[in-house]
């Protein structure tokens, strides 16, 4: 019988089913948890969730769940079989994926402007994943409470691509982008305002910090040109905007700032990560990294600045990886094989039977493997580990955990060797190229600083060893968390920093990998592990 793919959001998990089981049964199959209380007769209404596509609603879909809901995609799920590859969303589950919200920066650079007493501002960061928001008092720049939660866009695809090609290919895709995420925006202001116990009269400022994409989707601007080479921003310049105009119904009067668009994929979240670091000023040479699906790197030449966009893919995300998930509760996030006979050492978030693996771990088990000659330089798993099978559906594989939470094995294929290879060919040669159109060598570099969730979670000896990084000592990484989020906070403190910003159009060089000459060839280069 034919299978079909499944892939549950928030976590990322997915599974491959035959279409007799239902969406209940899938999510029992991979281990999370969703209401029953009928168990799967219809009657409860408890087990819906957001299916995409979206089977015709049955009369018991019909029955519990509202016309607006249904219209969005909402279903029971124990009452539709999987006779399609679906996307499920589990909704309602904020909080449980692990988000990044701290982070390193040089705040002391940015002085609050005077005037702000009595004031406070929001600082976001609008991710293609998450959004993390922080409440700061104007005048002493106090942050006196943040929240973070998922991107509810991640309904119509994990990567922007997907939200580009919905906005543009459906009628009203654009409006229900934007509004997904305006409607969470302002569920969160309003939250963080009754937490903090200040009047929303005193919010006056917002700053909003995103990838070029987020904030072509927020503003509902053409994102035509973002889906297509050369990959140009139709707004590029700064915005001094009002929540109103941004569809804010929370607050419509507040002044919204939104920094520059410095290419297609190099957006306000890079601006916020060079100000936060003041890569602008640097004496030294640093390589910036914030690694997603895109990798944004910026190369600051003592303060030169050049960036590029490499297109890693979702593999270190988990969504390219068979058993891969988000960093949440049950994924394994470290491994170390400490001999190829016996089963590796795993951590996993939380203290729970492991479910899949997220992104540090799967930098680390490529690392391992290729550390304790698993897999060859080439990345060609070899069958002389006992813990080496052959997969009857995805050949050579390599055994993680013999029972995880479903019973089932979690292993790591060969496949998945090759897709962590070509996002870290991606990365490395952006790297390179930035380096050889500045005229230096990786022997130049003084610092490679991380940034991002992925930055902040791998083990930086792990993504030495696979070549993600330029070849730089371990003391020469330092990782900053969520830099583009500090930005968004010197931001909306200084004057200064949207002035500073402003000026990143024009001062920054964007290369355009996908038109380099050497890209292709460097990209080949990269794709074997040291
Ligand atoms: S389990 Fe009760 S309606 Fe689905």
């Amino acid at each position: 019988m034919k299978k079909h793919i499944v892939v549950f959001e928030p976590s990322g998990l997915r599974i491959s089913v035959d279409g007799q089981s239902t969406f209940l049964e899938a999510i029992r199959m991979v281990g999370l948890h969703l209401p029953s209380d009928c168990g799967g007769a219809g009657t409860c209404g408890k087990c819906s969730l957001v299916l995409q596509p979206a089977p015709e609603p049955t009369f018991e879909d019909d029955r519990s769940i509202s016309s607006d809901e249904l219209a969005q995609g909402v279903r029971l799920a124990c009452q539709h079989r999987v006779k399609a590859d679906t996307r499920v969303v589990i909704t309602k589950q904020r909080g449980e994926v692990q988000i990044l919200t701290e982070g390193v920066s040089r705040q002391d650079d940015w002085i609050p402007d005077s005037g702000g007493e009595g004031r406070y501002g929001i600082a976001i960061d609008l991710g293609t994943t998450t959004i993390v928001t922080y409440l700061l008092a104007l005048d002493s720049g106090v942050q006196m409470s943040q929240l973070a939660s998922l991107n509810p866009q991640v309904v119509f695809g994990e990567d922007v691509i997907s939200r580009i090609t919905h906005a543009t290919r459906e009628k009203n895709g654009q409006v229900e982008l934007s509004k997904r995420v305006t409607t969470e925006i302002d569920s969160m202001v309003s939250s963080l305002i009754e937490s903090s116990g200040i009047e929303m009269e005193n919010l006056t400022r917002m700053v909003i910090v995103g990838n070029t994409a987020m904030h072509h989707l927020l503003l509902r601007a053409d994102v035509k040109s973002l889906g297509v080479s050369p990959y140009e921003p139709s707004i590029r310049d700064a915005l001094v905007t009002s929540g109103s105009e941004v569809g804010l119904l929370s607050t419509p009067n507040v002044e919204v700032f939104l920094p520059p668009n410095i290419a297609g994929f190099v957006g306000g979240d890079t601006v916020g990560f060079i100000l936060s670091q003041r890569l602008d000023l640097s004496e030294q040479i640093i390589v910036g990294i914030d690694v997603g699906t895109n990798g944004e790197i910026v190369l600051s030449k003592r303060g030169e600045l050049s960036c590029c966009s490499a297109a890693a893919g979702p593999a270190f995300e988990g969504a390219t990886i068979r058993y891969g998930m988000r960093g949440q509760e049950g994924a394994i996030e470290h491994v170390l094989v400490k001999d190829p006979e016996n089963p590796p050492e795993i951590t996993i978030i939380g203290d729970v039977p492991p479910q899949g693996i997220c992104g540090s771990a799967i930098v680390d088990t490529v690392a391992e493997m290729r550390r304790t000659g698993i897999i060859n330089e080439k990345g060609v798993m070899q069958s002389t580990s006992p813990r080496v099978y052959r997969d009857d559906d995805f050949g050579l594989s390599y055994l993680l955990v013999e029972e995880s939470a479903t019973s089932r094995k979690i292993s790591f294929t060969q496949k998945d060797v090759r897709q962590v290879q070509l996002a870290k060919a991606a990365i490395h040669a952006g790297i390179t190229i930035l380096l050889q159109e500045a005229g230096i060598t990786a022997s130049d570099i003084d610092f490679v600083m991380l940034a991002g969730a992925f930055g902040s979670y791998i083990q930086p000896e792990s993504a030495l060893r696979i070549g993600l990084l330029p070849p730089v000592k371990r003391d020469q990484i330092t990782q900053v968390g969520n830099a583009a989020g500090e930005g968004a906070k010197a931001l909306l403190l200084s004057s200064e920093a949207r002035k500073v910003a402003n000026d990143f159009v024009s001062k920054v060089k964007y290369i355009e990998l996908a038109a380099h000459d050497e890209f292709q060839s460097v990209f080949i280069d990269s794709i074997a592990l040291p």
